[in-house]
């Protein structure tokens, strides 16, 4: 039986939280281990272009986002692992399929369009404002990510479905006018990622500068447990564990036995104090290892730089002889053939 192609990117812009690791992060890093697929991830980092313009910070968020996947156990070898920029042929094809696509369909990109909104929302003259062509743009961009692969399940999440559409219609476009090349990919929605509160209950999330840095020191990550958001509640009045961010949270980490078990101890009226001190401590259990890990390879770039060179080379025993092969049938390429 041939494994099903997985292929997934992360825009490296910022560093990652506890909600990724819950939610985005551990899912992929076991599924990844699944004998029947086969798994390509990357690091977006010309995604990255796109929303944040401070070198620094992409330079950062690259090794964060490397460090953290493998201190989180992927397995190059098992993965393809690479960063986009290693591979000059995503850039390549993004033209050709540039010249495929048609301006109508990015017109639609629903990202395009809610920035044109909040201009107009803003009585801005110029409803383009501050738009980028690298914004207009990058469903092209992240079709290529996808076909040049060609990926054929892509979990991403829900507000990138439309994107995998548009993956599939310049995927069709480009096949009607050249031959068959490239198949047609599918979106997989990640429904089961967990989503996890912030500290202040709501989601966590970068935009809502609520998140718990996923490899902080260990006693800064107590403070930061110690600032969940809960209630008046003493200690001894029953608590309700469908209303609390910490049980959410421990939810999230814990067997489906302690989980019950943290059930009868809200009703008994656990404290607060001793919540948060339980969560910290399994949480610390899980990560420490990971942490400790981190560390290293943040110590140690040029072995990141060494593993995501070999993830590149990987990746480019499929993307260089299919660049020739899209180079041929578009036209372009050697005069004598
Ligand atoms: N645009 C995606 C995001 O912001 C990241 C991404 C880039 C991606 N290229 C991709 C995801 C290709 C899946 C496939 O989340």
């Amino acid at each position: 039986m041939s494994k099903t192609r997985v292929l997934t990117g992360i825009t490296t812009t910022g560093i990652p939280h506890l909600g990724n690791y819950a939610g985005a992060i551990r899912p992929a890093i076991e599924a990844s281990r699944d004998a029947n697929t086969e798994s390509f991830l990357f690091l977006a980092d010309y995604h990255a272009l796109i929303k944040c313009q401070e070198p620094e910070r992409v330079r950062e968020s690259v090794r964060a986002i490397a460090a953290t996947w493998l201190a989180c156990g992927l397995d190059p070898d098992r993965v393809t692992f690479y960063r986009q920029t290693d591979v000059p042929e995503v850039t390549e094809l993004t033209w050709v399929l540039t010249t495929v696509t048609a301006k109508g369909l990015m017109n639609r990109a629903h990202a395009y369009k809610a920035a044109v909104q909040d201009n107009i929302n803003d009585d801005n003259a110029d409803p383009d404002r501050g738009i980028t062509m690298g914004l207009f743009s990058y469903p092209i961009l992240m079709a290529a990510d996808i076909l040049m692969f060609n990926g054929e399940k892509i979990p991403v999440g829900k507000d990138q479905t439309q994107h995998i559409e548009m993956a599939r219609d310049i995927a069709q476009r480009f096949n009607y006018l050249y031959g068959d090349t490239f198949s047609l990919p599918e979106a997989v929605i990640e429904e089961s990622g967990m989503i996890l509160p912030g500290l202040d209950g709501r989601k966590m999330s970068k935009s809502y500068n609520n998140t718990i840095p996923l490899f902080e020191g260990e006693r800064k990550f107590r403070k930061l447990i110690n600032k969940i958001k809960t209630n008046l509640l003493e200690p001894g009045e029953p608590k309700d564990p469908n209303d609390s961010a910490l049980f959410d949270i421990y939810s999230a980490f814990a067997s489906p036995d302690q989980v019950a078990d943290m059930r009868t101890q809200y009703a008994n009226g656990i404290a607060w104090g001793e919540m948060k001190k339980v969560l910290f401590e399994m949480l610390n259990e899980e990560l420490k290892d990971k942490r400790d890990t981190y560390n290293q390879l943040m110590d140690d770039p040029a072995q990141l730089d060494a593993i995501l060179a070999r993830g590149a080379e990987k990746a480019r025993d499929y993307s260089a002889p299919l660049m020739a092969d899209v180079r041929k049938k578009v036209g372009i390429g050697p005069i004598a053939g």
